[in-house]
């Protein structure tokens, strides 16, 4: 008996000792596990006789129950004291600002390019696209600039290689649509009208506040039986005035010179009120398709006629937004670009 108190109060006190969990199952194997203190106990009890084993089976089952319950009550407390202690530790200040979600944006020239496009389609234009690296067939010669035609250096071109360059301009995406919409109707004695507009980045050897060696155009071109100088300057009138949201302009079309039309001119606008009141400024280039760019797509240059355009899409984001600084569009400067969320 004077041995089973002792086992109790051993066990109570190695437990008390114990500082976390795992120490505290090492105790408890000392004494309730295989061969632990009370498991050799009732062990013993095998070699007691019948009628001591109950009294002494009793007492010990007493003094198990006593351990369990010291090694229960200091579990408990060692997972209160954790448990207080992290929290001590973790502290969590609820009156911060949550991290919440920011809301992205998109940029002012996608948001132009897609006001752009909206405006086209609802006139019944189609969206093309075409390679950013393109062959100089398409970049220049299908376009009336051949090899030595001065007209190569009105491009600073970045070339990749002999044959291939960083697409000056959108114009390239005319003649591939035309060739791939000749081939789509070649058995129809009349081919529907070609009426698309095609946005996309083009690239030039050059940069300041107003160049940046990407920058972005939306082509347009309409080919059809009929379509004349004065379809180009009603459409392209509708479109600035629509794209501006104001009446308040002056559309103007200066004679220029582009070797892919004829004639050419070069669109200006002018706003009628507002800050920008009363100055010209160029937003385009235009002109009536030149019958050698028709010719190279195998278009009848006889029975089919129409005009084309090329706006600059970051100018027009300028004059939309009051932008005087080109190079803001690309720095992605936060404090620029939210301004459009
Ligand atoms: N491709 C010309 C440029 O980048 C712009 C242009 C002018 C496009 C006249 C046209 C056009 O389609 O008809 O400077």
């Amino acid at each position: 008996m004077q041995n089973l108190e002792q086992i109790l109060s051993a066990a109570q006190s190695d437990f008390a000792a114990c500082a976390n969990i795992a120490d505290l199952e090492q105790a408890k194997a000392k004494y309730l596990g295989k061969s632990g203190a009370l498991t050799e106990q009732l062990k013993g009890l095998g070699k007691l006789s019948a009628e001591e084993r109950p009294t002494a089976g009793a007492a010990i089952n007493v003094v198990k129950q006593g351990v369990e319950q010291a090694l229960q009550a200091r579990r408990d407390a060692i997972l209160d004291a954790e448990q207080a202690q992290k929290l001590a530790s973790e502290t969590l200040d609820v009156t911060l600002p949550g991290r919440g979600r920011k809301q992205g944006g998109l940029h002012p020239v996608t948001r132009t390019l897609a006001r752009i496009e909206h405006l086209f389609h609802s006139i019944g234009f189609e969206v093309a696209e075409g390679p950013e690296i393109e062959t100089d067939f398409y970049n220049f010669t299908a376009l009336n600039i051949p090899d030595d035609h001065p007209a190569r250096a009105m491009h600073d071109t970045f070339y990749v290689d002999d044959q291939h360059v960083l697409r000056t301009h959108t114009s390239p995406i005319q003649v591939r649509y035309m060739q791939a919409h000749v081939a789509r109707h070649q058995q129809l004695e009349t081919m529907p009208d070609v009426r698309i507009i095609a946005p996309g980045r083009v690239y030039r050897v050059d940069s300041d506040a107003t160049h940046s060696p990407m920058f972005h155009q939306v082509e347009g071109l309409w080919i059809g039986e009929a379509v004349s100088f004065a379809d180009l300057k009603g459409v392209i009138a509708d479109f600035l005035k629509n794209f501006f949201e104001t009446d308040d302009m002056q559309v103007r079309f200066r004679p220029s010179f582009f070797p892919f039309t004829e004639p050419s001119a070069e669109i200006d606008l002018a706003f009628t009120s507002g800050p920008r009141q009363g100055k010209w400024l160029e937003v385009a280039g235009c002109g009536m398709v030149h019958p050698n760019v028709l010719g190279h797509v195998g278009i009848d240059s006889e029975k089919y006629i129409g005009f084309a355009f090329g706006f600059g899409v970051e100018r027009l984001a300028m004059l939309r937004y009051g932008v005087s600084d080109l190079r803001l569009f690309f720095e992605n400067d936060l404090r620029f670009l939210k301004q459009f969320a």
